[in-house]
């Protein structure tokens, strides 16, 4: 019998794996920036109180982070030229450059925002008579809005009918993030009085050296948002702060204070991955909502699972960019499904790539995966209606790039 040689011995692994021996130590023990920020930032970070019943009483710091005002009005920032609501182009390039984030006036009309607007209302108070409110420190949020209006559709792929400034909002995010980004998850945000504000953080958790964003959230307002109502606090300018201090290897140091982000209902905000921001505190009676839309590199896993979240409906009725967008297009490097999708580049309805089917396939019972085969199988198993070869078939027919690799290759049609 041959034994397993000692040097794949847990135990012995374990005996190599000091912190300071392992690859990349250096590196990678810089790429969290938060420790260094805490330490040079004591006044205006802190984790906020866990329970909401505190809050309020005696766990309110003032001249905290969260202890602060729109920017307009804030001692520290009303002499600079912080981002301002417009649909010029070339000043929202620039405010995302210089501050992390711009806000592009009126994306959504009036009669837009409206509809969300009921939407959300009717479906927060839906899911908390149902007993499933999905509850928040600063309130209740709506996860997974697409399967709760068709409104929410149309958000995720900047449909003009549901977002008139649509093409001018997916420029700017397909200079940031490069072509063929995908939806991370789309959440109604929605902060009540008595909420907890939320830590200071980045959406971003990786790569955090790098020098343009690798993820970015769109922030949709449903109605106005001040100081008053917890207007999401951001540091403006904090994206460029801290990657700087990661990819030269030293501690962040002093940051400038958070302010509250002020826009009007219908403002799409676009804030970079790596802008420290938070929840801000809804001082108000009435609900405070914004739109939580996120978007990302492609090879980045997203943070709803739609593979498996996504109603049937939904996926029946949705457009390629709807699929595309909620990660549904399969590329050389990600999601390929038992090889489908090798060769394509992620492109909107790119047949080689598409991979619903084999979702829709499953909500039928009808998913037939291959499995084990050799020289011995018979010729049912050889000859089974596996969804691969029908997907194959249907991506051939439509004409795309001819399928690459296990989906093209090796199977007969
Ligand atoms: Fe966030």
């Amino acid at each position: 019998m041959s034994s397993v040689p000692a040097e794949f011995n847990p135990a012995n692994v374990a005996a190599q794996a000091a912190p300071d021996a392992a690859m990349y130590h250096q590196e990678l023990s810089f790429k969290d920036p938060m420790k260094s920020v805490l330490e040079a930032n004591p006044e205006i970070y802190f984790v906020p109180p866990k329970r909401s019943s505190e809050w309020g009483q005696w766990e309110f710091k003032p001249g905290s982070y969260y202890d602060t005002t729109i920017g307009s009005k804030h001692d520290h920032w009303k002499d600079q030229d912080l981002p301002v609501a417009t649909k010029d182009i070339e000043r929202l390039r620039s405010d995302m450059l210089s501050w992390g984030y711009c806000k592009i006036d009126s994306a959504l009309s009036a009669d837009q925002v409206a509809v969300i607007r009921q939407r959300v209302l009717e479906q927060a108070e839906g899911e908390r008579l149902a007993g499933i409110a999905q509850k928040t420190p600063s309130g209740q949020n709506i996860n997974c809005c697409v399967n709760k209006g068709q409104c929410f559709e149309g958000l995720i792929e900047h449909d003009p009918l549901s977002v008139q400034g649509g093409p001018l909002v997916e420029q700017l995010v397909t200079e940031a993030l490069g072509e063929n980004w995908i939806c991370t998850s789309l959440i109604a945000s929605i902060s009540l009085q008595g909420g907890v504000p939320q830590a200071l953080h980045q959406d971003q958790d990786l790569a955090l050296d790098s020098r343009s964003p690798l993820t970015i959230n769109i922030l949709t307002p449903i109605t106005d948002i001040d100081e008053l109502n917890g207007g999401t606090l951001v540091i403006p300018g904090s994206h460029r702060v801290l990657s700087d201090a990661v990819r030269e290897q030293r501690p962040v140091g002093k940051l400038p204070p958070a302010i509250n982000i002020d826009a009007k209902a219908g403002t799409m905000i676009i804030t970079d991955g790596r802008l420290l921001h938070s929840t801000g505190i809804n001082h108000t009676d009435s609900p405070r909502i914004v739109m939580l839309n996120g978007m990302q590199h492609p090879l980045i896993r997203q943070q709803e699972n739609w593979m498996l979240s996504v109603k049937p409906e939904v996926l029946n009725r949705a457009s390629p960019k709807l699929l595309q967008r909620m990660g549904y297009q399969a590329t050389n490097a990600a999601q390929t499904n038992e090889g489908h999708g090798f060769g394509a580049s992620g492109l909107v309805d790119e047949a080689a790539g598409s991979i619903v089917d084999f979702r829709l396939a499953t909500d039928r019972g009808e998913y037939l995966r291959v499995g084990e085969l050799g020289p011995d199988s018979t010729a049912e198993e050889l000859n089974a209606a596996y969804t691969l070869r029908d997907v194959v078939g249907k991506a051939r027919a439509g004409g795309g790039p001819a399928p690459v690799g296990i989906g093209g290759a090796k199977l007969n049609p």
